[in-house]
């Protein structure tokens, strides 16, 4: 697999202007990194943070996207938007959004079109309940999700897709690595049943509680191409420990 990994993070709502001097200090510490790092700022840091993030391996995303180019949309930021500011991805269909603005896989969808039309690449996020993991519908749950969120014209490359049990995030807990392998897999084969070979072009990164302590030996599982990390990715010393483990 030629794919270079890619470590990204998502600072959700975290983050004010000074600790964009955490970026400044995982810059100079990884300065050459074997991996590619994406950071995804509240949207008040991110045109701040890509320029921070010029001429270095730092790729700058949004959170999120409405699935319209512009008009009235009070307290929305278009995917045009976005790249404007200096963004590469957007992370759609995060759990979170899914839990707290009730979106659905029809608007991901929406709104994954809409980034890819924009130019950025969708880092599109999925993942079970812990209610759905007991009751053995993990890979239904997952599969309708990918089915429903991944836009049928995309190319590989133009998606991402980060696996993120919802019981995991911001817990502690990780699934095993057996059970990361079997997601891993499965996504795979459903995104090759869309877009056929292209699918070996696209990252699947698993995202929940990962840290430097784990990091290693989930990036050794085949399949995974990455991370998304969450608390981990506030500070410079937890986010590139898990950037020198890809
Ligand atoms: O987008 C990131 C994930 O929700 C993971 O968050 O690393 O804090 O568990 P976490």
């Amino acid at each position: 697999d030629a794919m270079k990994k890619l470590a990204a993070g998502n600072w959700k709502m975290n983050g004010n202007r000074a600790a964009l001097a955490e970026v400044s200090a995982l810059l100079s510490a990884h300065p050459a990194p074997g991996c590619e790092i994406l950071l995804c700022p509240p949207t008040t840091l991110l045109a701040e943070m890509a320029g921070l993030a010029t001429g270095s391996a730092l790729l700058v995303g949004g959170q999120d996207c409405h699935a319209k180019g512009s008009g009235a949309h009070t307290g929305d930021i278009s995917a045009a938007m976005l790249a404007d500011a200096g963004a590469s991805h957007v992370i759609l269909g995060h759990s979170e959004r899914r839990a707290d603005h009730g979106e659905r896989n029809e608007l991901v969808r929406a709104k994954a079109e809409a980034a890819i039309a924009a130019g950025l690449i969708a880092v599109v996020c999925l993942g079970e309940t812990e209610a759905e993991r007991d009751a053995g519908e993990t890979l239904a749950v997952i599969g309708a999700q990918l089915d429903g969120s991944v836009p049928a014209a995309a190319t590989g490359s133009q998606l991402v897709i980060a696996y993120e049990p919802v019981w995991a995030i911001g817990t502690g807990r990780t699934p095993t690595i057996a059970q990361i392998a079997e997601v891993h897999a499965f996504l795979r084969a459903r995104l090759t049943a869309h877009i056929g070979a292209e699918a070996g072009k696209t990252r699947l990164l698993y995202g929940g509680s990962v840290k430097p302590s784990n990091a290693t030996e989930i990036f050794a599982v085949p399949d995974v191409d990455g991370a998304l990390v969450g608390g981990a990715s506030l500070k410079a010393a937890d986010f590139g420990a898990i950037v020198a483990a890809l």
